[in-house]
């Protein structure tokens, strides 16, 4: 293989116009999942990767798989990818570094006449975030079968539109229960992310290689109270359901604090009432709850914490409540081999290298399901991410580019 060369500037290029693609006022990006904005994102991509002379496959959920044939048809491929779908107010890195950012990998090693023996798999999840649906990485847990057709049939968004009618909105055909990927159709996977925590920048390292990542769990309430006039409506005896909301979420935030373990992190992210009028008493409330750690039992205690919680202050304010786990996953654990390999090559590159845990949840917590997976961290400003100030600088991309792209000239040959 000849030396390989990063084209930065074409990357940088391509991270500003995707960002530009978005449902909000730049540099604020929103792409929710097959929105406008999602499917021009989504378009814009593919364009690219037929230029980089890759070959496109959608499975009937949106994923997409840009394929680099091998020399090998026989072995199973290695795969890279993340996700272009952005939440509310987020910005332009987080996912987009390890799409666009793969594909430059892709296309360093094709301009450095590397010739892989495994196929090169470059794959763009569909929803990672959990904007439409509550629920996460849709894309890589029905690639993994961890999502049941049954609970996907089930899911709505917030307009009580269900996935048949955003799967029609996104053009994806065929059944559902194709997208489940077969044993051993891959050797490994790879995803390059921003880190979204702070560790790499404080500590001056240029590359995390992660082992571990953490268990998420989501839950959804719809809480019935009953409404009025804010005027008239006298205070013994209202039945506000943002006041039980209220509660709720500051139940969150006491089991969250008091597991014991430092890495148990409480969200009520969404927290919408009806009517969201002045001068009326709110008589609906959803809420949606995100609880993580790293240890599985600290989780699940207060996650049982703040079930009982909800159901005490419901009873007590007479709100009627449905309650509803959308997900509760176990962590990821890495492989050791492919994180070795990632690390290898970081080191024999220069680079300073730490091996970490992912607070935040990726498709590669489902990847790790289907086949050998890793991820590789470049620090991020601040630590900052699902902000629109959310910053990786072009030097710190290429690193992890690189690092990328060499690993995967190490796994595809292996
Ligand atoms: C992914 O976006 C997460 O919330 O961890
Ligand atoms: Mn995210
Ligand atoms: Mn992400």
């Amino acid at each position: 293989m000849n030396p390989l060369v990063v084209d930065t500037n074409r990357l940088q290029r391509e991270l500003d116009d995707l960002a530009l693609i978005t449902e909000s006022e730049p540099p604020v990006v929103t792409r929710v999942l097959f929105s406008e904005s999602d499917l021009r994102g989504r378009a814009f991509v593919k364009s690219l990767c037929r230029q980089a002379g890759l070959v496109l496959r959608e499975d009937a959920v949106g994923n997409i798989f840009a394929r680099w044939e091998g020399t090998d048809k026989n072995l199973p491929a290695v795969a890279t990818g993340s996700h272009i779908d952005a939440i509310p107010n987020a910005g332009k890195y987080d996912g987009v570094v390890g799409v666009l950012g793969a594909l430059e990998a892709i296309r360093a090693l094709r301009a450095a006449s590397f010739q892989p023996k495994r196929s090169i798999e470059l794959i763009v999840f569909t929803s990672e975030e959990p904007t439409r649906f509550g629920i996460g990485c849709l894309g890589s847990r029905l690639l993994g079968g961890v999502l049941s057709l049954e609970r996907a049939a089930a899911l709505r968004d917030r307009d009580g539109k269900d996935l048949e009618f955003w799967r029609a909105e996104g053009g994806c055909t065929g059944s559902l229960d194709s997208v489940k990927l077969p044993k051993d159709c891959y050797a490994a996977f790879v995803e390059l992310h921003i880190e979204q925590g702070p560790i790499l920048e404080a500590e001056n390292l240029d590359i995390g290689v992660v082992e571990k990542i953490a268990a998420p769990s989501t839950l959804r309430l719809q809480l019935t109270g009953v409404g009025g006039h804010a005027g008239a409506t006298l205070m013994p005896g209202r039945r506000d359901a943002l006041l039980a909301g209220a509660e709720i979420a500051l139940a969150v935030e006491q089991a969250a604090t008091t597991t014991g373990s430092p890495d148990t992190v409480g969200t009520t992210g969404v927290f919408r009432i009806e009517p969201g009028a002045v001068n009326s008493v709110p008589c609906r409330a959803w809420l949606e709850i995100d609880l993580r750690d790293t240890l599985v039992k600290s989780r699940d205690a207060a996650l049982v914490q703040i079930e009982a919680a909800v159901k005490e202050i419901c009873t007590r304010r007479k709100i009627e409540f449905t309650m509803e786990r959308l997900n509760v996953d176990p962590p990821a654990i890495c492989d050791a081999k492919v994180v070795a390999t990632a690390e290898g090559v970081a080191k024999k590159l220069g680079y300073s290298v730490k091996r970490m845990v992912s607070r935040a949840y990726h498709d590669s917590l489902f990847m790790a399901q289907v086949c050998p997976t890793t991820m590789i961290f470049i620090p991020c400003y601040q630590g900052y991410s699902h902000r629109p100030d959310e910053f990786s600088s072009p030097e710190q991309i290429e690193k992890g580019v690189r690092v990328l792209a060499e690993t995967f000239a190490e796994l595809a040959n292996r």
